[in-house]
């Protein structure tokens, strides 16, 4: 018996194989729940998302979504809603900030619409998801959401810049719909993921040092893996977690707690 048969949901984010989304699908899968994946439009990443989702499941359900748009954020939920009949949960995994800020001492010069995009894209749309996902959920009387975080939200990680904004952003519009929606079974929490090379860590400068620091440092002397945070998504979307919300769960092999 898995922890999440007869489980359904949407993940969203993953771009590929390396995606902390992919892990989190692959888990999900492995204990006995299914899901459908959500990409950002266009073709090529359609066909990197359905490539990387076929190695989970045959026949993976595919929807494309710009989070920045709302008429794309209410087609995804309305395209969900199609095919399937309840959502249990839902998985954010996305962000986005021009990698142009995201330099060493480039922090006090990013520029208005650059500052704001990273949140919209980053943030608020976790808001904007649960939201949508809301009516969903309460057909079965509640769900589990969740979305990538990371220690840049609470101190500084250089080069982190603006992404560390919109991370504390995001974790406390966690806590803020945690406290909403727990009336209605929907409990909301982020994942602080340890540093993982994929394409989004990639354009944050300087993040050789940070995989070679959790190596030689982190408590466990090893870098985090996809499946270390897969594994824990598997808890919050069970009901092993039934009484955690509006939690941020570290899972970084314990660099969090590490002074210097
Ligand atoms: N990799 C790490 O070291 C690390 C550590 C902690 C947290 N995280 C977080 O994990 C999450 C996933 O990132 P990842 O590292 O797996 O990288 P990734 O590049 O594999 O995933 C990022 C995803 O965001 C999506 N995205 C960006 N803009 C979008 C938009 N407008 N609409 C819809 N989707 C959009 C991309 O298409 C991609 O699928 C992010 O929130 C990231 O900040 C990553």
């Amino acid at each position: 018996m898995g922890l999440l048969d007869g489980k359904v949901g949407l993940v969203v984010g993953v771009a590929n194989d390396r995606s902390y989304a992919w892990h989190i699908a692959k888990e999900i899968y492995a204990h006995g729940g299914t899901c459908a994946f959500a990409h950002i439009p266009g073709d090529k990443n359609a066909r990197r998302t359905q490539k990387a989702a076929e190695k989970i499941v045959d026949n993976p359900v595919l929807y494309e979504c710009d989070a920045g748009s709302d008429e794309n954020l209410d087609a995804l939920f309305e395209n969900y809603e199609k095919d399937h009949d309840r959502m249990d949960f839902l998985v954010h995994s996305i962000a986005y900030a021009d990698r142009e800020w995201l330099q060493m001492g480039m922090f006090a010069k990013t520029p208005r619409q650059a500052y704001l995009d990273a949140i919209d894209i980053s943030s608020y749309t976790l808001a904007a998801m649960t939201n949508r996902a809301k009516p969903l959920m309460m057909k079965n009387g509640g769900g589990s959401v969740m979305a990538m975080s990371y220690y840049g939200s609470e101190k500084v990680v250089l080069g982190y810049n603006v992404m560390g904004v919109a991370k504390a952003c995001l974790e406390a519009t966690t806590r803020y719909l945690a406290a909403e929606l727990g009336q209605d079974g929907i409990r909301v929490n982020t994942i602080s993921g340890g540093y993982l090379r994929t394409l989004a860590s990639s354009a944050v400068a300087g993040t050789n040092e940070l995989e070679e620091l959790a190596a030689q440092k982190a408590p466990l002397r090893r870098t985090t893996e996809g499946s270390d945070v897969g594994k824990t998504a598997v808890y919050l979307a069970s009901d092993l977690s039934s009484g955690v919300t509006g939690e941020n769960i570290y899972v970084d092999c314990g660099v969090n707690i590490l002074g210097a």
